[in-house]
């Protein structure tokens, strides 16, 4: 008995062997992803006009698109709507320098495929493609049933549509533009390093670089104190490169 069926067993994994090379052989082939068209997908949707056209000038399309074949963890795209930008304050998008435009488009991407379910029990906060080292620049997932919200300490909003749920890329619907407490928290820093002021020496949009870099993280320091402190230190960090800005000037 024991014999019998010990053969067929030995005889399937025999097989299974000679088939491994095959199945390997064949996995080089362009995977689905390789062919993602997120353009199309958001453009099929018809209401991304605004969004099509920052991934388009922030050059992250390709970025993201180059990633997806990259990453085996596929990613998810928060995708607001023409309306979530029309809904912002005049000049909010405009008013950012290239780089938080930037910085605004890769916190809406997360290096990682979620499915809805999935931020029912992801732990907050999340990373997204704007995340540093130190955990800053994240987004939290709060759901109840089947509803999840997704917040970002400046706006929070309700997730209903996928564009796309489906590894490795989703791409879900938001009606609020995901504003960043690091962009958005507190309203001074942007006004400070003016990217005119920059024009003249190379040395300054470096310095000024710098000056953006490092804000996120200090105040991510303070993204787990109390809100107020965080207010605080921004407006601290906001009048330093005020004052630094007429120093320099
Ligand atoms: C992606 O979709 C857009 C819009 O539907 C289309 O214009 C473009 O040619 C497509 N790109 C590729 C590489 O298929
Ligand atoms: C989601 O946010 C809405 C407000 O936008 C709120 O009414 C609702 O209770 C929130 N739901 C969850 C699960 O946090
Ligand atoms: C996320 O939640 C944590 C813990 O509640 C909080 O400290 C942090 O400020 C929140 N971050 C965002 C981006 O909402």
């Amino acid at each position: 008995m024991a014999s019998t069926l010990i053969v067929p067993t030995l005889t399937t994994l025999f097989s299974l062997l000679l088939l491994t090379p095959q199945t390997q052989a064949q996995a080089p082939a362009p995977s689905p992803s390789g062919n993602l068209n997120l353009t199309g997908i958001l453009d099929k949707a018809g209401q991304y006009n605004t969004l099509i056209r920052l991934l388009k000038d922030t050059q992250q399309l390709t970025q993201i698109q180059s990633q997806l074949k990259s990453n085996s963890q596929g990613a998810t795209l928060f995708a607001p709507t023409d309306n979530a930008f029309q809904n912002l304050k005049p000049g909010a998008i405009n008013d950012l320098t290239d780089e938080q435009k930037v910085q605004l488009i890769l916190y809406h991407v997360a290096p990682k495929y979620y499915s809805l379910s999935d931020f029912l029990t992801v732990s907050n906060p999340v990373r997204t493609q704007a995340s540093g080292s130190e955990g800053s620049w994240g987004l939290n997932f709060t759901g109840q049933g089947n509803q999840v919200n997704v917040s970002s300490g400046v706006v929070e909003t309700p997730i209903n549509n996928a564009l796309r749920q489906q590894f490795p890329l989703a791409v879900y619907q938001v009606d609020k533009v995901l504003l960043p407490l690091e962009l958005f928290g507190a309203r001074s820093p942007s006004s400070a390093p003016s990217p005119k002021a920059s024009k003249t020496t190379p040395e300054k949009p470096s310095t000024a670089k710098e000056g953006g870099a490092s804000s996120p993280s200090d105040s991510q320091k303070d993204v787990n104190g109390a809100a107020g402190r965080n207010v605080g230190l921004g407006m601290v960090v906001g009048v330093g490169l005020i004052c630094m800005g007429v120093l320099s000037s």
